[in-house]
């Protein structure tokens, strides 16, 4: 019996397995109920009684030297499987990546194109006096939007308000630098209208302002021109409107040709081939010379565009309240649109 425990023990010291399965196989062989070992145990009470402290020592090592072996093999098999699922490189909670506004990817194509015409970026305040929205601007003290209906007042007399174009931005950079001057002045502008599909009470612009010795209307026109086929595409086409406004004469609106129907007219276009997309005008005398600029020596250009207009122009989309809502759904689908 002696010489039986000695054997199993080497044995059972040198055992080796190569996956967890051979291992409970191993565990069943000698520990099992019907095991070697346990075998060597029901054997045990044959054995004479000088030799039985000597044996139930030896038997007891056994076992237990058989029972760690086989924790042992199995730890490391567990332990092994373990570290293959185990990716330390793995952050702990998957990080999901934002996407841009479809409003930034816009604006920022905007600032791209005109950036190619020499234009630098000017940012101002959104929370300002009348005279750099209004006064400068040469704007007549009865003007509509003055008033509380259309403007959003913080403070009366003195007036502070809510921007309601980025043409305040021109008026401080009128005001501080010496031409030549080119500029873009992107930003979020405030309007006191009533919320709905087409019209929300913030919106964002993107205005220009170039001055310079001889710029005419020519030149107002061709960066204009230039601006619809990077935006729109080589083939789209511009037309200039007569229009108003008190910052420029003469002073049009441009449209671009449909580039859903082509020009021949459609729901979108309303039936005429042509969408509005930009105010400009070349920059009132009065205004160069309320802003510290001699308008004998210097004359300018000036156009200013809705952001959300332009995106819904190249992303169709129906609502512009969606580009204020934050849902995800919605601001994920422009991720790599442009
Ligand atoms: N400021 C005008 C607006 O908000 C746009 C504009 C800018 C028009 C410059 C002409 C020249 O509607």
């Amino acid at each position: 019996m002696k010489y039986r425990i000695q054997a199993l023990l080497q044995e059972v010291q040198n055992l080796t397995a190569s996956n967890k399965e051979e291992v409970e196989q191993l565990r069943l062989k000698y520990l099992s109920k019907k095991g070697e070992i346990s075998q060597l145990f029901s054997d045990f009470r044959n054995v004479a009684g000088d030799e039985k402290r000597i044996v139930g020592q030896m038997l007891n090592e056994l076992k237990n030297t058989a029972q760690d072996k086989l924790n042992e093999m199995k730890d490391a098999f567990d332990n092994q499987a373990g570290a293959d699922a185990l990716d330390l490189s793995r952050s702990q909670s998957p990080i999901e990546f934002g996407t841009r506004h479809p409003l930034s990817i816009v604006k920022n194509e905007i600032i791209d194109i005109f950036s190619r015409l020499g234009f630098t970026v000017a940012e101002g305040p959104e929370i300002e006096d009348d005279w750099h929205v209004f006064g400068a601007l040469n704007f007549p003290p009865e003007h509509p939007a003055r008033d509380m209906q259309d403007t959003f007042f913080i403070e009366k007399n003195p007036d502070v308000l809510l921007r309601t174009h980025t043409s305040s931005v021109q008026s401080h950079v009128m005001t501080t630098q010496k031409p030549p001057i080119r500029v873009l002045c992107p930003g979020r502008v405030y309007r006191n209208e009533a919320i709905s599909y087409r019209a929300h009470c913030f919106f964002h612009q993107v205005e220009g302002l170039y001055i310079d010795k001889n710029v005419s209307f020519a030149d107002l026109k061709q960066a204009l021109l230039y601006f619809a086929k990077e935006m729109f595409g080589e083939n789209t086409q511009i037309r200039l409107r007569p229009s108003y406004f008190p910052f420029t004469e003469p002073s049009a609106e441009m449209d671009i040709s449909c580039d859903l129907c082509g020009g021949k007219g459609c729901n979108f276009c309303k039936h005429t081939g042509w969408v509005e997309i930009l105010g400009c005008g070349m920059v009132d005398p009065a205004v160069l010379e309320a802003c510290g600029i001699d308008s004998k020596v210097y004359s300018g250009y000036a156009f200013g565009m809705g952001v959300e207009r332009i995106a819904n122009l190249k992303f169709r989309c129906k609502d512009l309240r969606m580009f204020s809502e934050n849902d995800l759904r919605f601001l994920k689908q422009f991720d790599s649109a442009m």
